[in-house]
């Protein structure tokens, strides 16, 4: 019997093997017509190699060799029937004209996807930024986020770059255990609403090893923002990474646990940041983590902002208490330099108050006279140890 076992043990073992040894099929986009002129539109070409490949009972490799393809707008949609490799060796050229949508490439409903290759993404977002007037126009037209992941799950994204975001490089939304590791995001401090990663209604997403300087969060994460893990990024230039804003309109979904962890953020305007309209609906935030982040040359290194409100017409409604709860908070070894005076600037709502926020090891200095950093609290309930500069707050 036993030897038995054993016999059927190596037939399996065999047959596994065998399996894992069919060579993946390769769907070059060049084969269905792709031209890479930069001119030629490759959307029909693009979506018919990904019929295929997703219709392919086995690996599929949708390759994309080197060259310039021009790509108007694209939705590469699952089920798929065996897994998925999405290889971009060259360049992804975004259209700089009729680009009033809020999606240029997109992947849903996908599982067990691999984006990589080390080619780029060129989102020609310098064609688009001018057009963004969200900031006073709340009717302002859409612009096409680079890269959107909808309902895509146990996926990868690794080794790409992407450039010059019409609006954000990355949105991943409705996705759960997703990998994002050895991306480049960039574009220019001043460009409009270009966040890096924009994380909402996900869970076990990671993201790791990535250099992210952009113009709005290089990774921002909103409402049902469950298990996530930033380790080992570079931010900046950009806002930070920040959990928020939360609690606006019907966005009721919880956030909870959260770690960032080994990132250093360099000239950005704010390090690590949770923030919550005001006013707002109830909605709880809790088991945030901030650990081992260096600040070189952070405007405001650690913030709580419930008091958050940058368009206009909120200041009519007037700065009633925000319903957002804050709890299980820790900053843990954060170390360098703040550009401004305040490095430590945590205010929580009055109604609301901030529960369980520990404060570990910071040692900050301020980059100007005196080279003393100070702290701003109001509403903070917890607990600090460990050396604390400034301190005061806790
Ligand atoms: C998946 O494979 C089956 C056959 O095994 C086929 O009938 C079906 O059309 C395939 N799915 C897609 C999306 O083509
Ligand atoms: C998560 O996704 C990876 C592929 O990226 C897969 O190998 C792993 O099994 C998935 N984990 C779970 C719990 O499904
Ligand atoms: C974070 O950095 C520390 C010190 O550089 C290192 O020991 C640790 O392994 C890192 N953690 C992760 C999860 O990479």
């Amino acid at each position: 019997m036993a030897i038995f076992n054993i016999f059927s043990s190596l037939v399996f073992l065999l047959f596994s093997c065998i399996a894992i040894a069919v060579p993946p099929k390769f769907f070059n986009v060049v084969r269905y017509g792709a031209i890479s002129d930069g001119t030629t539109d490759n959307s029909q070409a693009f979506l018919k190699a990904w019929k295929d490949a997703c219709a392919y009972n086995g690996r599929s490799r949708f390759w994309i060799p080197n060259g310039k393809f021009l790509l108007r707008k694209a939705s590469f949609e699952g089920s798929c029937n065996g897994s998925m490799a999405f290889l971009i060796k060259g360049t992804l050229v975004a259209p700089t004209d009729s680009f009033f949508t809020d999606t240029w490439i997109a992947f849903r409903y996908v599982s067990g996807l691999i984006v990589k290759g080390g080619g780029t993404l060129d989102g020609q977002g310098q064609s688009a930024w001018h057009y963004n007037d969200c900031k006073t126009n709340s009717k302002c037209k859409p612009l096409p986020v680079t890269l959107r992941f909808d309902f895509v799950r146990n996926s990868k994204v690794e080794n790409i770059e992407s450039i010059n975001s019409k609006s954000s490089h990355f949105n991943i939304f409705a996705c759960e255990n997703m990998s994002i590791s050895h991306v480049k995001l960039s574009a220019p401090a001043d460009s409009p609403n270009t966040d890096g990663i924009h994380i909402g209604t996900s869970r076990n997403i990671k993201i790791s090893k990535s250099v992210i300087g952009t113009g709005d969060d290089c990774v921002s994460m909103v409402s049902g923002s469950q298990s996530i893990e930033v380790n080992g990024v570079a931010c900046g230039p950009g806002h930070g990474i920040s959990i928020g804003s939360l609690g606006r309109g019907h966005e009721h979904e919880y956030v909870k646990g959260i770690t960032v962890r080994n990132c250093t953020f360099i000239g950005s305007d704010n390090g690590v940041r949770i923030k919550t309209w005001s006013p707002s609906s109830y909605s709880l935030a809790s088991g945030l983590v901030f650990e081992n982040i260096i600040m070189k040359n952070t405007k405001n290194p650690v913030v709580i902002d419930q008091y958050y409100c940058p368009s206009p017409h909120c200041y009519l409604q007037g700065h009633s208490s925000s319903a957002v709860q804050i709890q299980d908070v820790t900053f843990k070894n954060i170390f360098g330099v703040s550009s401004t005076e305040v490095a430590v600037n945590l205010q929580c709502s009055k109604a609301m108050p901030c529960k369980n926020v520990k404060l570990i090891n910071i040692d900050l200095a301020y980059d100007g006279p005196g080279r003393r950093a100070t702290s701003l609290c109001s509403n903070v309930i917890g607990s600090s140890s460990g050396k604390l500069v400034p301190g005061g707050c806790i």
